[in-house]
């Protein structure tokens, strides 16, 4: 058969909250040549809590891969051509294995086996809850009870979501963590670490690494000197032995292992939405892009100078693409459930069988009618940080019907994004004149539309969607000693986009997001 002759590929393995992905692109026009993608389960054992488990997000990993590879020989594309590997990820999301074993180790002890009969190993994940106590003792510990304690050295206030509370909450509630940090087995890990350690031949000879996007939203690691800093992990008592080695976002870690790719180079690694702000080319500063996908990232390129919020965004490494390349930063708007919101109807309330039904079914009646949906699942994040948020549905009548609630959802997902596209207006001084979206979500027309009339500027959309990895694969490809990818922005290929303008009046975008900052305000006193 004839093989089909192409430039050298560059891989991605996406590996996010509700699904994993692997895709290979062509370096010289970042065209995506073939894909497979794994739904991940997620458990919810109990309210406020929730689970993945490492070795199915690994086993997806595996077999995406797999897949991916007998696609692309199908379609006479030569494997081999593939030269590197990018890794992107679910951010914050906490593991803890055992080096000598290379068990995860939080095997799901006592109690909550029985709540979780489907598996035995899982892994905090960002959304998680359970962390709600270790963080207001942490915050009656510091100062004036002042949740920014640690914001200066970190760009994050202390909050459930980041990565330094679940791990200090496994070391006190799972025995095995306990001891095998005691006996200096223990190694802590994002899921890039674990992904990378896995892939580089786990137990036998793993590099226990991690990227500088990925190390700072663990609430560990110094924005500034761009290190793990003794005084973060003194406060919240975790040794700094378990934790893995910082490099930059470009450069080789390791080699695959085994599989078809064995020999392969991982050479590229970026918390997913720090990959986004690649793969839509936001080198310069003042660039950003909002990606919807479990949750929503606004993120807007600061440059080389991490920006501090006033309105409670967050500061965090945007990039750095080189070991000799200098530190980019952004500042981050941060919503924790945007598509999550769709699974929920789908899911809980059992009101759609699918996402592509839900702009169907709001598409039908076009309006909420007066009623609003803050799905403040996982409490609110940017710009409240309130772990203590519930979510709440107001403006019920008996008029109401499902196809208002569908409507209200989507437009919940436009008026958070608007929330934090304000906080980062107000924060630099210069607002956005139009939005950069990706991610899952933006195939919903309705809902471009809808996120238009609500900012009242334009939304632009990349025709290829997959940005996420698309920048893994470019940080990969870009890395020294691999070389096939050029990230100077001249010699990057113009991406195509579709553009929805603002088509409602200003005041009526306006009354209505006057409506849901009430409805946001009722969440928020919920318990009290
Ligand atoms: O911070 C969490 C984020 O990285 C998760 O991304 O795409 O799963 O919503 P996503």
């Amino acid at each position: 058969s004839h093989r089909i002759m192409l430039g050298p590929l560059v891989a991605a393995i996406d590996q996010g909250t509700s699904s994993t992905r692997f895709l290979v692109f062509n370096s010289k026009t970042a065209e995506l040549l073939s894909h497979h993608q794994v739904e991940i389960k997620q458990s919810f054992p109990k309210e406020g809590w929730v689970e993945e488990d490492p070795k199915e997000i690994l086993q997806s990993v595996y077999e995406c891969m797999e897949r991916t590879c007998e696609k692309l020989t199908q379609l006479n594309i030569d494997i081999s051509n593939i030269k590197a590997i990018g890794v992107t990820n679910q951010r914050e999301t906490t593991l803890v294995w055992d080096k000598e074993t290379g068990e995860p180790l939080y095997n799901a002890i006592g109690k909550y086996v029985d709540l979780c009969t489907t598996s035995y190993v899982f892994v905090l994940v960002w959304l998680d809850l359970r962390t709600q106590s270790t963080v207001e003792n942490l915050i009656n510990k510091t100062p004036g009870r002042n949740k920014n304690h640690l914001k200066h050295k970190t760009g994050l206030p202390i909050s459930t979501y980041f990565s330094a509370v679940k791990l200090r909450w496994l070391m006190d509630n799972v025995k095995e963590v306990h001891e095998a940090v005691v006996s200096h087995r223990a190694m802590f890990g994002t899921v890039d670490s674990w992904l990378i350690w896995c892939l580089t031949g786990g137990k036998s000879g793993g590099v226990h690494c991690t990227d500088v996007t990925n190390a700072s939203r663990t609430m560990l690691f110094n924005i500034h000197t761009m290190d793990w800093d003794a005084e973060l992990c003194k406060y919240f008592g975790i040794p700094m032995e378990i934790l893995p080695r910082v490099r930059s976002s470009s450069e080789i870690y390791g080699l695959m292992k085994s599989g078809a790719l064995s020999g392969i180079p991982i050479s590229g690694c970026l918390g997913d939405q720090s990959a986004a702000l690649v793969g839509q080319m936001c080198f310069q500063d003042g660039q950003a892009k909002n990606t919807y996908g479990t949750g929503c990232f606004l993120l807007r390129n600061t440059g080389a100078k991490p920006v501090m919020s006033e309105h409670g965004l967050l500061t965090t490494v945007a990039y750095k693409l080189g070991r000799d390349k200098p530190a980019c930063y952004a500042l981050e708007g941060s919503v924790a459930i945007a598509g999550a919101v769709v699974r929920w109807l789908q899911d809980n309330l059992g009101i759609i069988g699918s996402s592509e039904e839900l702009e169907k079914l709001a598409a039908s009646v076009g309006t909420s009618y007066g009623c609003y949906f803050v799905p403040a699942f996982s409490g609110l994040y940017a710009p409240y940080w309130e772990p203590s948020a519930r979510g709440i549905i107001c403006g019920l009548t008996q008029f109401t019907n499902k196809r208002h609630l569908a409507f209200a959802a989507l437009e919940a997902v436009c008026f958070q994004t608007r929330e934090i596209l304000d906080a980062m207006n107000q924060d630099s001084g210069i607002p956005l004149t139009q939005l950069q979206v990706d991610g899952g979500m933006t195939s919903n027309k309705l809902l471009m539309q809808l996120q238009a009339d609500i900012l009242c500027i334009p939304v632009v959309k990349p025709s290829m969607p997959e940005t996420t990895a698309l920048g893994a694969a470019m940080a990969a490809g870009a890395a020294e000693g691999v070389s096939v990818w050029s990230l100077n922005p001249d010699d990057l290929s113009e991406v195509t986009s579709e553009k929805f303008e603002p088509q409602i009046n200003p005041e009526e975008s306006e009354f209505r997001y006057a409506r849901w900052k009430r409805a946001v305000q009722k969440s928020m006193n919920w318990e009290t």
